[in-house]
């Protein structure tokens, strides 16, 4: 138990969190030129936000959320994801009161208790952006824009865009009832939380990944078809700018997201390959009502969030190197007390100076110092032993050819910058 971290959750190790700080870098110069500032706020939040904004009849607040009582006996939960924090921090802060529109990003980990497997997990990691007071489809599309932006300067392939439309507060209860209607014909079919969902939310039982509710659904009513004339007015904009950026999409009837919030625009980015639930490593959509429902104002809002695991597992199925172990340049090897102690001090200079450097803590012999060069794959070794001392020198062997030459002491950062 003490040895074992929690199940759904993962330790990330140097040569692994070095991919993962590239990844973040692009995200930060992607979002630096498309405008998109970041935001950060809390890992927990009052449970009561995720119940209004992702809904109370969705898997995540029925069956995934980390929630707890604290000391205070207030009930908070450790966020599933991102959206409804920012929509709260939007509003606290005010940001509504600034020129519009608002483009946030985030990164950070979200927590669901899912069923823990290849790609899914208990504590996960999204990138996300949201934008706040524009209507107009052309910010749909940027948002999805941007998102397959990301995924091709990754260099990843095989990724398809899905498209809906979820309809909005003027269509959706009209389609609700046919829903209801529909699926009281297939009540022997529903599963129990779906049944529970019937009277509540029937737009959820489409969402369902129970597979009898999946084939009960199959012939449901779609949202298109219930879609007013403003929603679909919408949704045709959102395909001619998607077309005009030569951004490929299918339109997927049957998407509907597994979150509350959405109205009109839902999307989804597919990897082709993987044929599981765990497939969607992006997704978003418009929230047009939210920051009312909120208590806020009425402004409307879209976004997306990308999970960071199953994109890195992606860009490894895919065989995308992001390799990035990082040697030092130069080792001190040193013999005998005095020369450690030099080469302790000549390897803080170096570094001072820019050269990442390593020296021998343990003691060991000349020939481990040098077998630990070797594997470290420095460039240059630094031996050091009592008479270079005196003399105030050094020698330097060039690791690639063997090449061994005397320096001086004062010389070496200069001889050493030359040639790295
Ligand atoms: P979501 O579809 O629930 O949307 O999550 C977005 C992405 O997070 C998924 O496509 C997936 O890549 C990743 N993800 C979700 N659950 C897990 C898990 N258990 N383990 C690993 N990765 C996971 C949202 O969260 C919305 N807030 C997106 C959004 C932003 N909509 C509007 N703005």
């Amino acid at each position: 138990m003490l040895t074992t971290r929690p199940r759904g959750t993962n330790d990330f190790l140097p040569n692994q969190v070095e991919k993962w700080q590239f990844i973040e870098n692009q995200v930060r110069q992607l979002c630096a030129k498309w405008g998109y500032r970041e935001i950060r706020t809390p890992i927990f939040e009052h449970t009561e936000l995720f119940l209004r904004s992702v809904g109370e009849t969705t898997d995540i607040v029925e069956k995934e959320m980390y929630s707890f009582e604290d000391k205070g006996f207030r009930h908070m939960t450790l966020r599933p994801e991102g959206t409804a924090g920012t929509v709260r921090a939007f509003l606290e802060n005010k940001l509504y009161a600034q020129p519009q529109p608002t483009k946030l990003y985030y990164m950070g980990p979200m927590f669901r208790y899912d069923q823990p497997q290849a790609g899914r997990y208990r504590q996960f990691h999204q990138f996300g952006i949201e934008v706040f007071g524009v209507s107009d489809a052309s910010i749909d599309a940027e948002v999805i824009a941007l998102a397959t932006t990301f995924f091709k300067t990754l260099g990843l392939n095989a990724l398809t865009t899905k498209i809906n439309t979820v309809g909005c507060s003027n269509c959706r209860p009209a389609h609700q009832e046919a829903l209801r209607q529909y699926f009281s014909a297939h009540k022997a079919e529903l599963c129990p939380t779906c049944l529970g969902r019937l009277a509540k939310n029937p737009l959820r039982i489409l969402d369902c990944k129970n597979e009898s509710c999946r084939k009960a659904a199959q012939n449901a009513p779609t949202t298109i078809e219930a879609a007013c004339d403003d929603c679909r007015n919408h949704f045709e904009q959102l395909k001619s700018y998607l077309d005009g950026m030569n951004i490929t999409y299918q339109v997927d009837t049957n998407l509907v997201r597994g979150l509350d919030y959405y109205t009109r625009t839902a999307f989804e980015v597919v990897i082709n390959s993987v044929g599981s639930a765990q497939n969607a490593i992006c997704g978003g959509g418009r929230y047009n009502s939210l920051l009312a429902q909120c208590g806020g104002e009425d402004m409307p809002g879209i976004g997306m969030a990308i999970g960071l695991e199953r994109l890195l597992l992606t860009l490894e199925e895919q065989q995308i190197d992001l390799n990035f172990e990082v040697y030092p340049q130069v080792y001190i090897a040193s013999l005998g007390e005095a020369a450690k102690k030099e080469s302790f001090l000549l390897a803080m200079d170096l570094r001072n100076q820019g050269i990442y450097t390593e020296i021998d803590y343990l003691d060991r012999s000349l020939k481990a110092q040098m077998k630990g060069a070797d594997r470290m794959q420095v460039k240059f070794t630094v031996i050091i032993g009592e008479e270079e001392i005196d003399k105030r020198q050094v020698q330097v062997r060039e690791m690639s050819t063997s090449e061994q030459i005397t320096v001086s002491i004062d010389e070496l950062t200069h001889f050493l910058k030359e040639r790295l």
